[in-house]
């Protein structure tokens, strides 16, 4: 069993947006496994920024969707993505000067800050945005 295992409890109904939140299921699972097996902490860097990167990517996706369909929350989610990327790149900052480590406290932060996102932000645009037919 995975660290984090996607369920259909995780849909936003949004096929592209599905995939990409698997991505960043699976990256998180790749980070818990390397550091449970003590990988060299050159590796476990690599694919934090993996992680941080496609984020950022898929934030954006998310982003350019709602806008393009004058989503009424887009400033509201929009922001909690800005505050959720600034947590992360604390966390990397941190993490790079040493002054934090891999740990499984660490993991169950990025875990809640992942599903907590999908199922709490990310689901409001789920019944407008299949309404314009997307989906
Ligand atoms: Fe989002």
């Amino acid at each position: 069993m995975a660290y984090l295992d996607w369920n259909e409890s995780y849909s936003v109904n949004i096929k592209e947006f599905d995939q990409q939140h698997k991505k960043l299921v699976s990256l998180l699972n790749e980070l818990f496994e390397a550091m449970k097996a003590g990988s060299a902490k050159q590796i476990l860097g690599v694919i934090l920024n993996s992680l941080i990167d496609y984020t950022e990517k898929h934030f954006a996706a998310e982003e350019a969707l709602m806008e393009k369909y004058d989503f009424p929350e887009l400033w509201r989610h929009r922001n909690e993505h800005i505050h959720l990327t600034k947590q992360v790149l604390a966390f990397k900052d941190k993490y790079e000067r040493g002054e934090v480590s891999l740990s499984v406290e660490m993991s169950g932060f990025l875990k809640a800050w992942l599903t907590d996102h999908i199922l709490k932000t990310d689901k409001r645009y789920t019944e407008f945005l299949n309404k314009n037919g997307v989906y």
